[in-house]
């Protein structure tokens, strides 16, 4: 989060949710004093009441590969960003996980509101970058 902080532009306002207490404390402590930022503690889905946004950075949950995934047409602006990391590399189509269908990794790249891609990111690992379809 720190390097979306130092990139930004001002006013660009970051939200970040923790779920773990001492972790959300600490990063919230260590921004106190930089505006637009704003530290929550809990689950990831409080997220939702700070949307849309033009980026989101789905590192905890929400990723969709345990759990609920984030509903990029309620958290993102149209044209809006999602990125989903923490993924093996894309090697065959359809993409399987533990030999079978790869759910997560499929509703992210045929999820019918975005444009999305998978970027790799290391010979062990890779991201997906998705953008919201303009409606
Ligand atoms: C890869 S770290 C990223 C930390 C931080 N967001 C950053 O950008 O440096 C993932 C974080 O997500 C948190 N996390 C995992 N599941 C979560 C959930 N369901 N809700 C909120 N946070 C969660 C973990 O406690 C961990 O600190």
């Amino acid at each position: 989060m720190a390097w979306l902080i130092s990139g930004r532009r001002t006013g660009v306002r970051v939200v970040s949710v923790e779920r773990d207490a001492h972790r959300a404390e600490q990063v919230a402590q260590l921004f106190t004093d930089v505006p637009d930022v704003e530290i929550l503690h809990g689950d990831w889905t409080l997220i939702a009441e700070h949307a849309p946004f033009d980026l989101l950075i789905v590192d905890g949950g929400g990723n969709g590969k345990q759990g609920p995934a984030a509903n990029p047409e309620q958290l993102l602006h149209p044209a809006g960003t999602i990125v989903i990391d923490d993924f093996t590399p894309l090697k065959e189509w359809p993409p399987l996980h533990a030999g079978q269908p790869d759910q997560a990794r499929l509703h992210w790249l045929e999820h019918p509101a975005l444009l999305a891609t998978e970027v790799r990111l290391a010979p062990d690992l890779s991201t997906i970058v998705a953008t919201r379809r303009p409606s």
